[in-house]
């Protein structure tokens, strides 16, 4: 019997690594840009059922600060796809009541793409059934440095005394400011490694490693993973499951 049944223990908050992309094109003589392509399709479906399954957050990862080390050619595409994301599924976002928003360093991004992401957060601030934050330009080391930046500039300027920092005001200078911490992390294809994701949010995190390539991970996976985490006792420190 599983243990934490309860709706109460559903993971609120999703955040995902799609990995295996590249793997899957290759196991199939393709250019690993199909498998980006077909990572998109498990987005939008991941998305849209998201919300059925308990799922208030969903974040993923989609391009990290570490990425820009592949070849142009598989960064540009990568972009593209971006950008043509962002313009196809504007509507599905509206229609679903899906608020997007992004998190990771903008200023290497281009104009155009980031005029794109802005629009969409915009378009879609007011929407509530689900808040889908795709990092883009991301890595948990990056976003630290930037807030420590930031809380340094504070502190300069007399804005803010050293004394009062305390973990909330960290978190408070991160890119997921709004956000809850994630409850569950899903690494698909097979590595166990978080690669720079969510570095300060998953201090307690539950994390589902699946062999399943990210191009195959369909709903019947991703509720394969809410359950793991639902049989977890998560103690966050306490002796005994809270
Ligand atoms: C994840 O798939 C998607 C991105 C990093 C953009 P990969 O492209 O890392 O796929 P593998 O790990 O090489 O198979
Ligand atoms: C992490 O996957 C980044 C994304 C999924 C966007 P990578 O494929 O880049 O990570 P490594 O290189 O295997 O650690
Ligand atoms: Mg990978």
């Amino acid at each position: 019997m599983p243990k934490n049944t309860s709706p109460q223990k559903s993971a609120r908050h999703v955040a995902v690594v799609m990995d295996g992309n590249g793997r899957w094109a290759t196991a199939r003589g393709l250019e690993r840009l199909k498998g980006h392509v077909r990572g998109v399709d498990r987005v939008r479906e991941t998305v849209k059922v998201a919300p059925a399954h308990g799922i208030e957050y969903l974040t993923i990862f989609a391009f990290s600060t570490e990425n820009w080390k592949r070849s142009a050619r598989e960064v540009l595409g990568l972009m593209a796809l971006f950008r043509r994301f962002i313009r196809k599924e504007s509507d599905t976002m509206m229609r679903d009541d899906v608020r997007v928003r992004f998190v990771g360093d903008r200023l290497r991004l281009d104009k155009k793409l980031r005029a794109l992401m802005e629009d969409l957060e915009d378009r879609t601030k007011n929407n509530r059934t689900l808040n889908l934050t795709v990092a883009l330009n991301y890595g948990g080391r990056d976003e630290i440095t930037r807030a420590v930046r930031r809380i340094a500039q504070a502190v300069q300027s007399s804005a803010l005394d050293p004394d009062n920092i305390s973990e909330d005001t960290i978190a408070d200078f991160l890119d997921t400011a709004d956000l809850p911490d994630p409850d569950l992390i899903i690494r698909t294809s097979g590595e166990h490694r978080t690669s720079n994701f969510l570095t300060w949010q998953a201090a307690y995190a539950e994390y589902v490693f699946t062999q399943t390539a990210w191009p195959d991970f369909c709903e019947s996976e991703l509720v394969k993973s809410l359950e793991q985490y639902q049989n977890r006792d998560r103690r966050f420190g306490a002796s005994e499951a809270v």
